[in-house]
């Protein structure tokens, strides 16, 4: 019996942790529709290595913190499904695009406050909303969070608050779209060497042993720490796990 194609959606795949997540997810015979926001170039670079594997794959630029653009967005998803992979819905949304911008809770400016909560929070909320109708009974939700949810690390207020109502939000996700057969879950990764940031987990040494040595595993992460646990949770074997938040940070902070 010839197998049903299956389709995923991953926010911020033109780099870092998106990145890996969709070359991951191809890896497991699953196409791929992946977004940037400004680095067009790397996207393609991306579908072009995905295209290598013998899955389809197509870039759309999306800017996750602009909800009144998502309608517009869309009618590009729709009309890529039906030019680029001949169907009209997808299965799985990975929520990943998002920046790092740090602050400490006194500082925080309102404008900062704002993008973050836009890009993080807003954004997740609205264009999962609107991908409803595109996204297939018994499809997936996977939303990015962070350890910095559960531990507090001095100027990530308005970060991880964020990141926390995420992870309020996924609960919601699964508890109302369960009808449909959607599953919602949360994966929140520790500290992984990205452009994330400023590119600081990787490039500031003193950062970096700081992380790895908090983390029981004894390293910071790397984006291929990441991507195959959210490439997991789009596999039939991940069929059962529904509202939970998967930490992947190798221990930090235990
Ligand atoms: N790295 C970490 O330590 C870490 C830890 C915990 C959680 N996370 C979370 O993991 C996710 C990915 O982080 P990362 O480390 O992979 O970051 P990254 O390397 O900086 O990549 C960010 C990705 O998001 C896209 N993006 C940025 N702003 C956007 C916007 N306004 N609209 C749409 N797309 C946007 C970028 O697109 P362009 O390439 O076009 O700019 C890029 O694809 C984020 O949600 C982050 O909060 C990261």
């Amino acid at each position: 019996m010839a197998q049903i194609k299956k389709i995923a959606l991953v926010t911020g795949g033109s780099r870092g942790l998106g990145k890996n997540m969709a070359l991951s997810i191809a890896q497991k015979g699953i196409d791929v529709m992946l977004t940037y926001n400004s680095k067009k170039d790397e996207a393609l670079a991306v579908v072009a290595q995905i295209e290598q594997t013998g899955q389809k794959a197509a870039a759309l630029q999306l800017d996750a913190g602009n909800v009144k653009s998502f309608k517009s967005f869309f009618d590009q998803v729709t009309i890529v499904l039906k030019d680029t992979f001949n169907t009209d819905h997808f299965d799985f949304l990975i929520n990943n695009a998002g920046v790092g911008v740090g602050g400490s809770f006194a500082e925080t400016t309102e404008e900062d406050f704002d993008m973050l909560f836009n890009i993080h929070f807003k954004g997740v909320y609205f264009l999962t909303q609107k991908a409803l109708p595109l996204i297939n009974d018994g499809g997936r939700i996977i939303n990015l969070s962070s350890g910095l949810a559960r531990f507090s690390t001095p100027g990530y207020a308005a970060y991880a608050s964020m990141k926390g109502g995420v992870e309020v939000l996924t609960r919601y996700m699964a508890k109302e779209l369960g009808a449909r057969g959607i599953a919602a879950n949360v994966v929140a990764p520790g500290a992984i060497e990205t452009d994330f940031g400023g590119g600081a987990v990787r490039d500031n040494e003193h950062i970096n042993k700081y992380i790895a040595d908090a983390t029981a595993l004894g390293r910071v992460g790397l984006p291929d720490d990441i991507g195959g646990v959210v490439a997991f949770l789009c596999t039939e074997d991940a069929k059962w796990i529904n509202a939970q938040r998967i930490e992947v940070s190798g221990g930090m902070y235990i």
